[in-house]
């Protein structure tokens, strides 16, 4: 088997080592084998990504995931112990309120979570307040928000572009920082933005998704990477493997085999 050296066991602390020094390399994964095979590959920051509404389930956006459907996918994730540090999404609408997003962030970690993901900046700051002190370790997510693109009207918008736009990031990111959150994805934002942050951010970890080089790490949708949901790709996602056309082959050959001529 063609693996990596074995990671030791990812926390928030050894992750957070990595600042300023390597680029940490993250990716999704909603199940057991999806999961192990990352770890066998050596990626130590795995999220279980709403994303799965659309690469997993079929649905249009991520606003239609439930919480049954996150519990499901991060406990299945979690029975591949994978050395990586395990991250889940709180889905749209369950995190309302400090006492709800308490609520929502513990089934995650029962469900085998070792951080929480939740989007927006000040707006959540309460919310975010309340998970943390509750001791669950906590991950932003800043820029296009996924869940409130239908609010804003379908369009999946780069951030950052005016100077309005560029001061409430950076303010949002120092406010998360300041709070204690270790970690937050950046998606879409312009590159000049995500450096910024990037730099006057001195502990939290920011963790890239096409907004450019200049972030601690880079988070992908694993199946945008290996090409296994072919009838997609951002424009920003150069695929690495074509799996969803090899199996798609390998399953026609095997029905081809079954009736020959
Ligand atoms: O849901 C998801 O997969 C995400 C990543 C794109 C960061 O939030």
């Amino acid at each position: 088997m063609n693996s990596e050296p074995e990671l030791p066991k990812q926390t928030v602390a050894s992750l957070a080592a990595r600042k300023g020094k390597a680029c940490i390399p993250a990716l999704t994964a909603y199940d057991y084998p999806i999961a192990r095979l990352l770890d066998e590959a050596g990626v130590p920051l795995l999220l279980v990504g709403d994303s799965l509404g659309m690469v997993v389930l079929g649905h249009p956006d991520t606003t239609l995931v439930t919480m049954d459907d996150m519990v499901h996918h991060t406990r299945a994730v979690a029975n591949a112990r994978p050395r990586a540090l395990i991250g889940a999404d709180l889905p749209y609408r369950t995190y309302d309120t400090p006492e709800q997003a308490v609520s929502s962030a513990r089934r995650l970690v029962d469900a085998g979570a070792e951080y929480v993901k939740a989007e927006g900046g000040t707006e959540i700051l309460p919310q975010i307040e309340a998970i943390l002190d509750a001791g669950i370790p906590f991950c932003g997510h800043l820029g296009m928000l996924p869940q409130h693109v239908v609010e804003e009207g379908g369009k999946y918008r780069i951030k950052g572009r005016d100077d309005e736009g560029r001061t409430r990031l950076v303010q949002d990111a120092l406010a998360l920082e300041s709070a204690g959150v270790f970690a937050c994805v950046l998606e879409l934002v312009t590159p000049p933005v995500a450096q910024e942050i990037t730099t006057r951010c001195k502990r939290m970890l920011t963790i890239g998704i096409g907004s450019g080089e200049g972030c601690d790490g880079q988070i992908l949708v694993t199946p945008d990477l290996v090409g296994s949901f072919p009838w997609f790709t951002p424009r920003f996602v150069t695929p690495r493997a074509r799996t969803g056309e090899a199996m798609r082959q390998a399953v026609s050959d095997w029905v081809r085999a079954l009736n020959p001529g």
